[in-house]
């Protein structure tokens, strides 16, 4: 019986030693541990073991028992690791595959200058909004110091959809909307579409603007003449010039052309400024204390500055666009150039 013992005690370690799947394991144990295998038939022949002997034997079984469940525990969980890191290697996801090339639109000029204008002036304090395209006369006019009849209202072609409503003409309702509702200090940029019955190579029926304004204690055209150099520079090159020249506005006073220094030629004179070095590219002004006053803010205490640029013109000069219609063909060969 004792050697019958050792024999299957060295059989059984060997076997288990040569597994190599989990499956051969679950095998070995079967043979030797299951319900009629080796082991269990050993105990099974107990019956001829001499009664004296039976405790001893007995308790030699069943300490071998123990060994090889033991032995067998340790190779499973070995196994079982060894399967495991197998896995991981074969079932491992190569995420340096180059994936399919989807076709990426790029961003259309008037969306990568409108951002830009924004990014540049977020830092400085600004807030972004949008209002209305369908506009009333209201804000469109009246609020900006533009009454029913009067001469400055031909500035702007405007398309009207009833007596009182339109496609508005410019962003700057958005001044009169923000500063009825909101107290100084105030500093907003408002992108957007406007419309204009208008139509040239220059001229767009609708196109894009964005408006700022800012309305604060002691504000001055310096702090206007400040701001406007740090949005031409950041667009253009860290030397442009920015030239006002007296203009009008009824909403502002007093009012400005703005040019900035031909990014062409660098002020020396080409074709894109007509020779003269300078380009004109917006509007702007001291918001006019009388907008103020129909806006609810005190034009004693406070002052504001405001401009609306027009974002095709920054464009054209910036990517040498010559017709404005381009912007609206949606021709895939223009846009493509603009990927970043
Ligand atoms: N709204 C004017 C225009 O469209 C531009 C402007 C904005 C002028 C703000 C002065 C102040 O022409």
């Amino acid at each position: 019986m004792q050697e019958k013992i050792t024999a299957l005690r060295a059989d059984c370690t060997q076997e288990i030693e040569q597994c190599t799947t989990s499956l051969q394991l679950q095998e070995v144990k079967v043979k030797y541990m299951g319900k009629s295998g080796l082991i269990t038939a050993l105990l099974k022949g107990m019956k001829d073991v001499a009664p004296e002997d039976r405790p001893k034997v007995g308790s030699m079984v069943n300490q071998l028992r123990n060994e090889l469940e033991s032995v067998l525990e340790k190779k499973t969980a070995e196994i079982a690791e060894m399967e495991l890191q197998h896995k991981l290697k074969s079932e491992k996801v190569d995420i340096s595959l180059k994936s399919l090339d989807e076709p990426l639109g790029t961003l259309h000029p008037v969306t990568l200058i409108t951002q830009q204008i924004q990014e540049m002036l977020i830092p400085l304090g600004f807030k972004v909004l949008e209002g209305p395209e369908i506009e009333t006369d209201y804000y469109s006019f009246q609020a900006l110091n533009i009454p029913k009849d009067h001469p400055a209202r031909d500035m702007q072609d405007t398309f009207y959809i009833t007596d009182s409503i339109l496609l508005r003409p410019h962003t700057s309702p958005m001044q009169a909307r923000f500063m009825e509702n909101n107290q100084p200090p105030i500093k907003i940029v408002c992108p957007g579409k406007v419309f204009r019955s208008d139509s040239d190579a220059s001229h767009s029926p609708v196109f894009h603007q964005i408006e700022g304004l800012v309305v604060d204690k002691h504000l001055t055209l310096c702090d206007l003449k400040g701001t406007l150099e740090y949005i031409a520079q950041n667009l253009f090159t860290k030397d442009t010039k920015v030239r006002f020249r007296p203009s009008y506005f009824p909403f502002t006073e007093p009012s400005v052309e703005v040019d900035l220094s031909c990014s062409n030629c660098g002020g020396k004179g080409c074709s894109l400024c007509k020779g003269t070095g300078w380009i004109e590219v917006l509007g702007a002004g001291m918001v006019n204390p009388f907008v103020l006053e129909n806006c609810g803010i005190d034009s004693k205490q406070y002052t504001g500055y405001a401009f609306g640029i027009g974002i095709e013109r920054i464009a054209m000069i910036k990517y040498g666009i010559p017709d404005i219609r381009l912007f609206y063909e949606n021709d895939a060969r223009f846009l493509r150039q603009f990927k970043k």
